[in-house]
């Protein structure tokens, strides 16, 4: 396997990412997705991954060629922690649920990150008996607080921040303040509170609602919160929720396809979910505009996507060559 080389110049394009209207499901309620697959590491969570790797180094926390960050995440956190910190000058430890999607892994193994497994849900979860992932983390960084850093993105400000101060002051720019309804995949909770704090304070008319999978689901950097307690973050700013949607993976990876199908974009499953509460919000509104975030896109759900039916693997191949709005990574994606 041959290995990219990576170039400081990618954390300058952290952030900033284009927001698009959705034409085909446009009418007098606008769709406009946020790509935040033009993150350099191909994810929303470059945003937060960056911004506490930097605040933890401000703090004198982190030094640099002794100290090792180690994580919690289902995989884009680990992504985006394990490109960020190689070329920041940091040791990186991820600890993931081992049903985390095999390029996923192999992405985290490509950026030089030691991977801890556990049996999990998809998504680390949170609260007492439950937690392996979070629990495991936290056992390795309490034993050697010296070396290592866990920046906990179920519980950092900064992760908020990152999307209040990033997130949520672009979606307000790109829109020239018309947004009236927010809607995001609800992880840790950071995109949506952030997204949507900074939103209500420009006008407190504007609808913030997560979405969440169904129980037992297949998307990879979402969580149920009836199987998984909310993590602190979200719970903190629970309060500026407006609706909350769940979404089935049948309806999310149905979406998924729907989206390659009418606008030539090949999404990942969390974008398929968020989408499909879109639709359903559009149909209960007369006007408006509605910003849905699409956390990444589908080049890393390639086996998934053929074990569950949503493509074949010729379809899904055809599907690359034929995608808009698609950037190169700076990685190796294989299965
Ligand atoms: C693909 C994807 N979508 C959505 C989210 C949710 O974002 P947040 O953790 O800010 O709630 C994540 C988080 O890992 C993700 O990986």
């Amino acid at each position: 396997m041959t290995t990219k080389i990576l170039s400081t110049k990618l954390l300058e394009r952290i952030g900033d990412t284009p927001l698009i209207e959705l034409n085909s499901y446009s009418n007098k309620v606008k769709i406009l997705a946020k790509l935040e697959w033009y993150n350099p590491f191909g994810s929303v969570k470059d945003r937060p991954a960056y911004w506490m790797i930097k605040d933890a180094e401000k703090k004198g926390i982190l030094k640099k060629g002794k100290s090792i960050i180690i994580e919690p995440t289902s995989g884009n956190t680990g992504i985006a922690l394990a490109g960020i910190a190689r070329l920041m000058g940091y040791d990186i430890e991820l600890v993931i649920p081992e049903k985390v999607s095999t390029e996923t892994k192999a992405i985290l193994t490509n950026l030089d990150a030691k991977l801890h497994e556990t049996s999990d849900d998809l998504c680390p979860k949170v609260g007492v008996g439950t937690d392996q992932s979070i629990s495991l983390a936290t056992a390795i960084s309490k034993a050697r607080p010296e070396t290592y850093y866990m920046p906990n993105q179920y519980e950092n400000e900064i992760n908020f921040l990152s999307h209040y101060e990033g997130t949520g002051s672009e979606i307000w720019e790109q829109t020239n303040g018309e947004v009236t309804h927010f809607m995001a995949g609800a992880g840790t909770g950071g995109t949506i509170t952030g997204v949507g704090t900074f939103l209500k304070e420009k006008n407190s008319n504007v609808k913030i609602i997560p979405v969440q999978p169904q129980k037992n689901h297949l998307i990879q950097g979402l969580r149920n919160y009836e199987e998984s307690a909310m993590p602190p973050l979200f719970k903190k700013r629970e309060s500026i929720i407006d609706d909350f949607y769940t979404i089935t993976n049948e309806e999310s990876f149905k979406t998924s396809k729907e989206l390659f199908e009418k606008e030539k974009l090949l999404v990942g499953p969390s974008s398929g979910c968020v989408m499909a509460a879109a639709k359903k919000v559009a149909e209960n509104i007369n006007e408006g505009t509605i910003v849905v975030i699409f956390a990444d896109d589908g080049r890393k759900f390639r086996s998934l996507y053929v074990n569950q039916n949503v493509f074949t693997d010729d379809e899904f191949e055809k599907a690359l060559n034929e995608a808009s709005m698609i950037e190169e990574l700076p990685f190796n994606i294989n299965r």
